[in-house]
């Protein structure tokens, strides 16, 4: 495509977005889409010669939009609000743009240290000490297992393979899938922590498992805090956590994924209590901030262990300033490095961190006005404490058995759901069903979850 062709299609692109993010409200917020249906209207052959600009625009309203989940509806209360505010869009724009992969400190200057910068600004905004560097990862699955990695290779002085002992890997029950994963992935045993009666980890059990561990010579590597754990946003008590983790020398790290956001409230910081006895901490800037997916804040302190155990330097990618520079492939696990830092960049710049916390300030206000609600109104249950922006709620009709109500929860969420009018999930806690609303999308104000809290009493209540 020639610069030209480019100035063109792209002026048309943007206001084609800028429309759609205007038009949201109009459309369903789930795809009213069957499996197979855009397999079915796309070709099954490359073109040979090119399709015209307009056929192509065309085709995302004719093909790609109504067979689209609308993550930034403001109607969408789905799994995680991953906002994508659209100064981060024009950020990841000028990275594509640019087309620049940061091999090197030399192969990308300005996109090594304007990372830099940024992670450093988005430190401070959560109110992390200095002793804190960071690095952007494309999401905390990735963060996670680096994480996991670095304590294997402490735990067992980088001799992992060499006839080490066995490693493990400590998390509650409620911890996100990726912590399971990223040890199998690391080779590591994986223990889980029993919760208390708030879905937080336990850390008499945590102990309880590590001294089975250690008695049975598997080396206590690393342990695993969640803020805001997916299920119920369940806070894990980190000081007491590091405690632990501290007397067993094991690696500390948080998954912050989620809770990471409310950290730029100060009435929020104590949810973060006890980090600075971490290791290692995650934070996905692509969940509720608004910096467009994919881009995981990873933290750390010991910088030196970390590129000890991730850097990898061939020939072809040496210069001489590598004494001088941070060369983030040394940071994490892939060579190529996007130009990510831009959208956040953009994001911070373009918003500013007041405008953020006003934001963030409106979603807790939104939910607690929710789990006011539910509360208040018989037949309906909150299930758990509303530390962030997410309600678990439950509706029981009269006299029905849990069994009963686990296939009611199902039929109303789905019946909402393929209305279009609201997204929700639903998911199990303590093997229950019930409803999942996760507040805090960009455009979502009271309006929309007054509707919402609508829909779901009339869903809830029909048959
Ligand atoms: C608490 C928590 N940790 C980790 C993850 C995984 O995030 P990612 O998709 O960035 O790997 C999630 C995703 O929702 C999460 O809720």
């Amino acid at each position: 495509m020639t610069p030209d062709r480019f100035r063109r299609l792209g002026h048309v692109l943007i206001d084609r977005i800028a429309d759609y993010r205007e038009q949201l409200p109009t459309l369903p917020v789930r795809a009213p889409t069957a499996p197979g249906d855009v397999l079915a209207a796309l070709p099954p052959s490359p073109p040979e010669t090119p399709d015209d600009a307009e056929a192509l625009l065309a085709d995302l309203d004719r093909i790609v939009l109504p067979a689209t989940t609308h993550w930034q509806h403001p109607s969408f209360f789905g799994w995680f609000p991953a906002n994508s505010d659209l100064s981060a869009v024009l950020g990841d724009l000028a990275s594509s743009g640019l087309g620049v992969i940061g091999l090197s400190w030399v192969a990308g200057p300005a996109l090594t240290e304007v990372e830099q910068v940024v992670v450093g600004w988005a430190r401070q905004l959560i109110g992390l000490s200095p002793a804190w560097s960071g690095v952007i990862q494309d999401t905390a699955s990735t963060a996670t297992l680096v994480a996991l990695l670095c304590a294997r290779e402490r735990a067992t002085g980088l001799a992992f393979g060499q006839g080490a002992p066995r490693t493990a890997v400590y998390a509650s029950s409620h911890a996100h899938s990726s912590v399971r994963k990223a040890a199998l992935l690391a080779g590591m045993a994986f223990r889980e922590v029993r919760v208390d009666d708030r879905w937080r980890l336990d850390p008499a059990d945590l102990e309880a498992r590590i001294a089975a561990d250690v008695a049975q010579g598997v080396v206590p590597a690393a342990v695993v805090a969640t803020t805001g754990t997916t299920t119920t946003t369940s806070l894990d008590p980190l000081a007491e956590v590091a405690e632990v983790a501290g007397r067993h020398g094991a690696w500390f790290h948080v998954d912050a994924a989620m809770a990471g956001t409310a950290a730029l409230l100060p009435e929020c910081r104590w949810m973060l209590d006890g980090v600075e006895q971490a290791d290692s901490l995650v934070w996905n800037a692509h969940k509720w901030l608004g910096a467009t997916f994919d881009c995981s804040l990873y933290f750390v302190r010991d910088t030196e262990h970390l590129t000890r155990v991730m850097s990898t330097s061939p020939s072809y990618l040496r210069t001489a300033v590598d004494d001088r520079v941070a060369n983030l492939r040394d940071w994490g696990i892939p060579l190529g490095r996007r130009f990510r830092a831009l959208k956040l960049w953009f994001l911070l710049r373009s918003e500013g961190a007041e405008a953020l916390r006003v934001r963030i300030r409106r979603d807790l206000d939104n939910a607690r006005w929710l789990e006011a609600r539910v509360r208040a109104e018989p037949g309906w249950e909150v299930l758990a404490p509303v530390h962030l922006q997410t309600v678990c709620v439950r509706h029981r009709p009269d006299g029905a058995d849990d069994d009963a109500v686990d296939a009611h929860t199902l039929a109303w969420a789905e019946r909402l759901n393929a209305s279009g009018a609201a997204l929700v999930t639903p998911a199990q806690l303590d093997g229950r069903w019930m409803v999942r609303v996760s507040v805090g999308a960009l455009q979502t104000e009271r309006e929309h979850v007054e509707a919402l809290w609508d829909a779901m009493r009339a869903n809830a209540t029909s048959r």
